[in-house]
């Protein structure tokens, strides 16, 4: 008993993103990125039929099902993309971006998806590192895409994927 206490870890599920979810991933959206998304912003977008997305839910929380991450995404015409996704920095580097993206994946695909692509700056090592592991390849640069706090401009990276 003793034991299980000490070694306790969060486990999470992966399931699909309701409209119910817009209001804590729009939250986690402002801790990880410069410019939060609003509630609104996500409800709308999920109103989208092309839209579809993932939040991971912790399964072993004592009093409620804490936001570990989510993904959002979009399908249209065989070309799907990633449009965001973030994992709260308490849970990370245990998997949980890796299997929201998965699970992006897999739903592209099963929407009819024939490649997915993505921008990421390029110097956040960590997403880019995530896309390459999941097999995306770089194939275009936008420089000065992005503008962050003070007006300084990144370079943005478009990655993308074949799907089947
Ligand atoms: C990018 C992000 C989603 C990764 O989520 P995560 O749950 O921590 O990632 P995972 O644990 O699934 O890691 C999978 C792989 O990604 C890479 N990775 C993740 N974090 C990394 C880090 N800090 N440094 C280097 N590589 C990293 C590794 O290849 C890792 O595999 P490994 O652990 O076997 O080495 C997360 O860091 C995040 O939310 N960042 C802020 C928001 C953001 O930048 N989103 C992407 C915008 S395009």
């Amino acid at each position: 008993m003793l034991d299980d206490y000490l070694s306790w870890k969060p486990f999470f599920e992966v399931v699909p993103i309701e409209i119910a979810d817009c209001a804590e991933i729009s939250e986690l959206h402002g801790q990880r990125f410069p410019r939060r998304w609003s509630d609104g912003e996500f409800q709308n977008l999920l109103l989208q039929h092309s839209v579809f997305g993932f939040v991971a839910r912790q399964t072993n929380a004592f009093f409620s099902r804490p936001l570990g991450g989510f993904v959002l995404s979009r399908e249209a015409a065989g070309e799907a993309e990633i449009l965001t996704v973030a994992v709260n920095e308490k849970f990370g580097r245990q998997g949980l971006g890796w299997r929201l993206m998965q699970a992006a994946l897999r739903e592209a695909a099963a929407r009819g998806g024939e490649s997915m692509f993505l921008e990421v700056e390029a110097e956040n090592r960590a997403a880019v590192q995530l896309y390459r592991k999941l097999g995306f390849e770089k194939v275009g640069e936008r420089p000065a895409y992005y503008t962050g706090p003070g007006g300084t401009r990144s370079t943005a990276l478009v990655m993308s994927r074949v799907l089947r």
